[in-house]
């Protein structure tokens, strides 16, 4: 297991090309699943959760070539409808190819994806919406097992405790790009990597209405074509970045990005003291001294994305007063405040918020990373900390950030990987 060293203090200068999006090329992948042809996808982030959905969507007879962040799929053969365990419990969205496979070969058995450490992270809004869709479910073995000759458009209500779903929403949206009639799915997520799976889906030729808003009228066809989509910016590797730059850089500009899809991200560093600069589709960051204290919220998009709750703590803990950070998407998601106070910071947790003191320095440590984002939290802590500070369990990491290290070490931190 390899491990991260990062002597902190370090300037940044220079220039960060920002990947393909993870959570848009995850279900886009799963989508291939829907034709007989093949699809080319560029812009794919070369990161494990990649691999493993390659490995899935190849255990049901899609063959892949992934080469320089493009992926060429083709299928060859339908014999398989069984995503197995020991792949979907090493990654939650396997469960994205339980709509696609239902639609276009009329059963699947997919694993039940088990629990995570950001908190419960039940399907009931996929099986309710595919069973509404007349889909017979039934859990066995440890096993989704879902049968429908042919699914039948409906209203699809997927609104949780929690609010919108993603991947439910994209499993649904699947699923009835094939199914007969037309189906309304209320309440649907909005975040953009939902909107781009709806463009590929278009492009294979289905008909989806509605995209970017809460009612999305998908109208079923018989057959889906091949298609060819370049992978949307990652907004989540773009804010993350913005962050390591306010923390530490002398100059950091980020290329590959795009700002629509950060503007809550923006409106809290701006309410920070931080001013971004942009230009020709390009941002820019430099070190902010003296960071005024912000309270954030999570919430699904447009709201501040849960997936930067974790990033935007390493900030806070850097700022000139007292932050409140409140979880509306995982109430649980705070596994990375323990190891933050490891290394210094001061954080209280009350509930499903974390108030935070902040601290002019925080320290090196040896800390453990839990999860993708709060994984990528201690590396933002690591850069500004005094001393070094040793990062375990860096699998997380590598799960979801491309290259991170690299990306970094280009810009002048001092990180690098030693195996544990
Ligand atoms: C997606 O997960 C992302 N994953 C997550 O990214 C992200 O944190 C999450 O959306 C929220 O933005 C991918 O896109 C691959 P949800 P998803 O269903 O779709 C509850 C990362 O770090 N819920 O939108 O699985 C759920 O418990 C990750 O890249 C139900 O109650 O999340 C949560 O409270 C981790 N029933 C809320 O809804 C359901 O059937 C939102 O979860 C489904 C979800």
């Amino acid at each position: 297991m390899d491990k991260l060293i990062i002597e902190g203090g370090k300037l940044l200068d220079g220039a960060i090309t920002v990947s393909g999006a993870k959570n848009s090329s995850l279900p886009i992948l799963a989508a291939t699943l829907l034709t007989d042809s093949q699809c080319i996808v560029h812009g794919v982030p070369g990161v494990m959760d990649i691999r493993t959905m390659l490995k899935i969507i190849g255990a049901l007879g899609i063959a892949s070539q992934f080469e320089r962040g493009s992926i060429v799929t083709n299928p060859a053969s339908q014999d398989t409808c069984v995503a197995p365990y020991e792949l979907v419990s090493t990654m939650r969205a396997s469960i994205c190819v339980l709509g696609p496979l239902l639609a276009k070969r009329g059963f699947a058995k997919v694993s039940l994806p088990g629990g995570c450490v950001i908190g419960p992270r039940p399907i009931n809004l996929h099986l309710k919406g595919l069973a509404m869709m007349g889909a017979e479910i039934e859990i066995e073995g440890g096993y989704v097992i879902a049968r429908a000759k042919q699914l039948k458009g409906r209203h699809v209500y997927l609104g949780g405790p929690f609010g919108s779903s993603v991947l439910a929403t994209a499993n649904i949206m699947m699923a009835a790009t094939m199914a007969k009639g037309t189906t309304v799915i209320e309440n649907a997520a909005c975040e953009p990597e939902v909107v781009d799976l709806a463009n590929f889906l278009n492009k294979m030729g289905a008909k989806i209405r509605g995209i970017k808003t809460h009612v999305i009228e998908v109208e079923g066809v018989k057959a889906l074509a091949g298609a060819e989509h370049t992978i949307i910016p990652d907004r989540i590797e773009t804010g993350t970045y913005l962050i390591a730059g306010i923390l530490a850089a002398k100059d950091l500009t980020l290329k590959n990005i795009e700002v629509n899809h950060i503007r809550a991200i923006l409106d809290i560093l701006k309410e920070a003291g931080v001013s971004v600069k942009m230009h020709n589709g390009e941002i820019s960051v430099r070190r902010v001294r003296r960071l005024r204290p912000s309270d954030v919220t999570t919430l699904p998009y447009p709201g501040f994305p849960t997936d930067m709750q974790a990033q935007m703590m390493a900030l806070l803990c850097c700022a000139d007063g007292i932050s409140v950070i409140t979880e509306r998407v995982y109430p649980e998601r705070f596994m990375h405040v323990s190891e933050l106070n490891r290394m210094g910071a001061q954080i209280k947790l009350e509930g499903s918020s974390a108030i935070i003191r902040g601290k002019k320095k925080l320290s090196g440590a040896p800390v453990m990373a839990s999860d993708l984002r709060a994984s990528a939290a201690l590396v933002l802590g690591g850069l500004v900390a005094d001393g070094a500070t040793e990062i375990s369990r860096i699998y997380h990491l590598d799960r979801g950030y491309e290259r991170l290290d690299e990306k970094l070490s280009g810009v002048g931190a001092r990180i690098r990987r030693e195996k544990a």
